[in-house]
């Protein structure tokens, strides 16, 4: 794996792939800036080895137009704060005024391109546009882990006209080496804990798991397509019905395979969805009409966290209960807690996709699990096993 360590940047220009698609407020300020944070170590490196650097990124999805809301020119100021460098913003990605923008830059200096998916030929992998943005840079970085998964002009195609002088900036190396951690050289005993609502979202990441865990942790709405399609009464509880046969393939598959499936046994039972319902904890294969399971029961989560305990390696996706609600987030911190004192016992965690990393921020679990993803969908396809065409064109 090439990455930035593998060259010296002095008085060379760096143009690099970052994700700062980032959420704003309505008077644009960024409110969360773990994306700018995580991309820093990569540009600091180049300006340490006295380079320059280009920026490009996209922000939302303006479709190939130009939407002002989406300009990357209202987070340039965030941007030099969570650098403590000055960036400039150029308000074109490619032609006359970014390329001149560019050229006149020196070691120490950092520029902001606008928003990539301005241009439509972004999105279409456009050759011409992904030649035109390499005339930015001497050397091609991609840090956009966020943004790995899709095969577009700035994240794959540009890639090509870089043959010798590309690599990985040291964000999208992280995860790249804990996704592997996880699904390659895990310490066993390997366990995953997935949530969600859906089993029908979670299927390729399940089967593709099942040949590298030792156990499966179930939880969140998914574990009322499993106890219906075993026989269980789970009253007005999520449930896929279309899915059942499919989680009984499931656990089959996982019985052949020797991997121990966990489902809650019982479950924090609401009469309505809502955070002032009344609740009672039930068996989760009797709960009655009119109650919805909407969070993971004592007993279920003390059976969690003795396979969680004695594991070493751990990947988390997705919450166990609907966390958003303070009477049902009992599960998701008891399970964030468990992880933590593995983590703290020697485990190697990933938390990593959708909620769950929501459900770490919330309750400040980041610095005490062993990695957190920064990518969404992006994290979802590594954990189906698909290959990821902004990581497999720098390995090309
Ligand atoms: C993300 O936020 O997941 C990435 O920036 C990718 O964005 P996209 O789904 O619009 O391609």
């Amino acid at each position: 794996m090439k990455t930035i360590n593998d060259f010296n940047f002095e008085n060379k220009r760096a143009l690099i792939r970052v994700d700062f698609n980032v959420p704003m407020d309505e008077n644009f300020n960024v409110t969360d800036t773990n994306r700018i944070e995580a991309a820093k170590p990569t540009i600091i490196k180049v300006l340490e080895d006295g380079g320059s650097v280009v920026l490009m990124s996209h922000l939302g999805r303006p479709k190939g137009q130009v939407v002002p809301e989406l300009s990357l020119e209202h987070i340039c100021s965030k941007v030099s704060e969570v650098l403590g460098v000055q960036v400039n913003f150029v308000a074109s990605s490619v032609g006359e005024e970014a390329e001149k923008a560019a050229s006149s830059l020196v070691s120490g200096q950092v520029l902001l391109l606008e928003n990539l998916r301005f241009n439509a030929e972004e999105e279409k992998g456009g050759e011409a546009f992904a030649e035109q943005l390499s005339k930015l840079g001497d050397v091609y970085i991609n840090d956009a882990f966020g943004t790995a998964h899709r095969a577009h002009a700035s994240t794959t195609v540009v890639a090509k006209f870089f043959p010798e002088n590309k690599c990985f900036g040291s964000l999208l190396a992280k995860e790249i080496t804990a996704i592997d951690k996880v699904m390659e050289t895990g310490e066993k005993p390997v366990t995953a804990i997935l949530g969600g609502a859906k089993v029908s979202s979670k299927i390729t990441i399940i089967e593709n798991i099942l040949d590298k865990v030792d156990h499966l942790i179930i939880g969140g709405g998914m574990t009322y397509t499993f106890v219906k399609a075993k026989g269980g009464q789970v009253g007005d509880s999520i449930c896929e019905d279309d899915k059942m046969e499919l989680a009984l393939e499931i656990l089959k598959q996982a019985k052949a395979k020797g991997v121990e499936v966990h489902i809650p046994v019982d479950v924090i039972a609401a009469d309505d969805f809502s955070n002032t319902a009344n609740t009672k904890i039930v068996d989760v294969d009797k709960i009655e009409a009119g109650w919805q399971g909407l969070d993971a029961g004592p007993k279920t989560l003390e059976i969690f966290k003795e396979v969680i305990l004695k594991s070493k390696t751990i990947l988390w996706n997705g919450p166990i209960g609907v966390f958003e609600m303070e009477s049902f987030a009992n599960g998701t911190i008891s399970i964030g807690n468990n992880i933590a004192e593995a983590t703290k016992n020697g485990a190697f965690s990933l938390v990593g996709g959708g909620d769950s990393v929501a459900a770490v921020k919330q309750f400040g679990f980041q610095d005490k699990v062993s990695y957190v993803s920064t990518g969404g969908g992006a994290m979802l396809e590594s954990l189906e096993g698909k290959s990821l065409p902004g990581i497999a064109a720098i390995k090309a």
